[in-house]
């Protein structure tokens, strides 16, 4: 897919939490294709300490409103810089970049968007573009309490939400693989995103029971284009670039220990 490097311009910027912070952007043309699982290289201008863009998954497409999302973990200087954008202001962008999930074929699949953490948020965009096109997603969602879950009431209008938060302060207590869903229904294909601890859990999971399943690993990233290597992951077909042969990964392909 062609990628752009666009200038665009801050609609809103909503803050979550204390940790995250979702940035609302516009451009003055018709925003590109982006897919579900892609990502974008956000520029960090204003800083001092950050010379690297900031690899963002892309959380939401508003094509009516010409709108692209990205949530936005507050974890270092960079991230703060991005989160100190406010409406009106630039951001310069290099999108979409990466590959997408696999999108089933039968109607009739039950499907589960398990999303943890930062993790959720390439899951809203899938489960909206599931939506349009006939499924209802099921989203299995976790946190470690109430206050560090997101966009809920999104995940809502699009399919059935399942919640565990480690304090059970709502929804399950624990961990989204032991969410009595999972042992309640039959899923034909899983999406997980997040700590790659729980990720691990959903794949192996899925693997028992021999579930397709695909995960959108979230490795270190610096140029986002294939240049540094540094997102290496090792697969069933040699070392390959997250950010250019990824984020997405049947869990068939890769060499994890599950
Ligand atoms: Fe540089 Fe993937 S981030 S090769």
């Amino acid at each position: 897919m062609k990628k752009y490097i666009l200038d665009l311009v801050i609609k809103e910027k909503v803050t979550l939490n204390d940790n995250y912070v979702l940035l609302k952007a516009t451009h003055p043309q018709p925003l590109p294709e982006m897919l579900p699982g892609q990502f974008a290289e956000l520029r960090v201008d204003g800083s001092v300490t950050t010379f690297l863009r900031r690899p963002i998954s892309i959380n939401y497409v508003d094509r009516t409103k010409n709108e692209v999302w990205f949530l936005i973990q507050l974890v270092g200087d960079g991230t703060r810089r991005l989160a100190m954008l406010s409406e009106g202001d630039l951001l310069n962008t290099v999108l979409p970049l990466g590959n997408t999930f696999t999108l089933p074929e039968k109607k009739e699949e039950r499907l589960l968007l398990v999303g943890g953490g930062v993790g959720t948020a390439p899951m809203l965009y899938l489960g909206d573009e599931l939506k349009k096109k006939g499924f209802r997603p099921h989203f299995l969602l976790g946190g470690r309490t109430r206050a560090g879950m997101l966009q809920l009431e999104e995940f809502a209008c699009i399919g059935e939400v399942f919640v565990t938060t480690e304090d059970g302060t709502l929804g399950e207590k624990g961990y989204v693989t032991q969410h009595s869903v999972l042992s309640q229904t039959h899923f034909d294909r899983i999406y997980t995103c997040g700590p790659k601890p729980m990720m691990m859990a959903v794949a192996r999971y899925a693997k028992e029971r021999n579930i397709f399943c695909e995960v959108s690993l979230e490795n270190t990233m610096a140029c986002g284009i294939g240049a540094c290597l540094c997102c290496v992951e090792k697969t069933t077909k040699g070392n390959l670039c997250v950010c250019t042969e990824g984020p997405i990964f049947n869990i068939e392909q890769l060499t994890w220990q599950i």
